[in-house]
């Protein structure tokens, strides 16, 4: 099956029982049982349930892993993921990583004593630099949130296998459409389904798709102790986000390579960063591992106060957090996605004041051009 079709007939794409061609919503928490401890495969919604499994299902078969996971947000598949390791373990994590992911590592995990160290995995010697006796995991992000460095997910898969790490990898950028990293050798992959998955700004979501059955099943005894379970009326919404996926990113994909190509001769703009340039340092290594650059591109234009007047000016791009949307959207990371991340630490990374963020929708990009240009003018 191609990746297109894919979209379309990956996992249960009916309900068996009166041929609908949409999975039902099971909106229930609980199920018969035919005698005490016998039941016909569902005994409590926290455990599994029929709307969500034809999610889980779905996700695992476009991911190409043993199981899928479905949870209540990005961040609740990223928390039960890291609950797979135990107090003292240390894990190497990107250092450009989402704001929300930087917070549970340095406010949350730390509390259960799981250590970190950021890291720059665009670079392999800094990654092995940092491994300790009791690194157990590496958690990448690529494209990152919101400065898009790409890493090499077979360079980290190498080193993860060397050491015996866990390679965990937020695809959430890329989408299974583009970036398949468990092909490339990674063993977790994790997405904030809120964004190109769900696709249409109406459902907070998180999905998880590992590739051996140990850690299916550790997941799942997690998903079911720690209860971060998506609800099936969303597991439908994102159900009904993947049939478009494949569409919705070409659409987007198009639109975000000429919107670079016009900030790119832009004078007012310091820096622009999208994997799609030849000039970025990861354009390479993106071009070999995904199948596409993505719909993400932020952009330097030296102040704060100069980005607040873009902000007001913009039409067609909301002011809004979040991403991977029809429409789209703009953002100011250092006063959003990434104000939990301290200033003199964005200083660092290159996160300032005049950092723009673009999620780029599927609008007719002469609409999305004149609104920047005016916008920039
Ligand atoms: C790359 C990335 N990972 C994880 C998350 C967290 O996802 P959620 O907001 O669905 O909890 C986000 C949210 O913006 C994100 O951008």
């Amino acid at each position: 099956m191609r990746k297109k079709t894919k979209m379309i007939h990956s996992g249960i794409t009916m309900d068996q029982k009166t041929g609908a061609l949409s999975v039902p919503i099971y909106q229930v928490s609980t199920y018969k049982q035919d005698r005490a401890g016998e039941h016909r495969g569902y005994e409590y919604s926290r455990t599994g349930n029929p709307t969500r499994h034809a999610l889980e299902t779905i996700i695992a078969e476009l991911e190409g892993g043993k199981a899928g996971f479905a949870f209540g947000s990005g961040m609740a598949a990223i928390t039960s993921v890291m609950m797979m390791l135990d107090a003292n373990d240390h894990i190497i994590v990107t250092d450009d990583i989402y704001g929300g992911s930087y917070r549970l590592m340095t406010n949350i995990l730390n509390r259960y004593h799981i250590h970190h160290n950021f890291v720059n995995t665009t670079k392999l010697e800094e990654v092995e630099a940092n491994i300790k006796d009791n690194t157990k995991a590496i958690f990448i992000e690529t494209p990152t949130n919101p400065l898009l460095k790409v890493t090499d997910i077979q360079a980290m898969a190498r080193i993860a296998k060397k050491h015996n790490l866990l390679l965990i990898v937020d695809n959430t950028f890329a989408t299974p459409y583009l970036q398949q990293p468990l092909e490339l050798g990674a063993d977790i992959v994790l997405h904030s389904a809120t964004k190109y998955i769900g696709g249409h700004s109406d459902v907070v979501a998180g999905l998880v798709v590992v590739k051996t059955e140990e850690h299916a099943n550790r997941l799942h005894y997690i998903q079911n102790a720690v209860g971060a379970i998506l609800g099936p009326q969303d597991a439908w919404l994102l159900m009904r986000g993947i049939k478009t996926l494949a569409l919705r990113m070409e659409a987007i994909e198009g639109n975000t390579r000429k919107i670079a190509s016009f900030l790119e001769s832009h004078k007012d703009i310091k820096h622009l960063y999208y994997p799609g340039l030849k000039h970025h340092p990861g354009h390479e290594i993106a071009k070999t591992q995904a199948a596409g650059f993505g719909g993400m591109l932020s952009f330097d234009v030296g102040s704060g106060e100069k980005a607040d007047k873009i902000l007001q000016k913009v039409k067609f791009f909301t002011l809004a957090e979040s991403l991977g949307a029809v429409e789209s959207l703009i953002s100011l990371p250092a006063k959003m996605t990434h104000a939990s991340i301290p200033k003199e630490r964005r200083a660092q990374l290159g996160i300032s004041d005049g950092l723009l963020r673009l999620s780029v929708g599927i609008e007719d990009v002469e609409d999305l051009l004149e609104d920047l240009q005016s916008a920039l003018e």
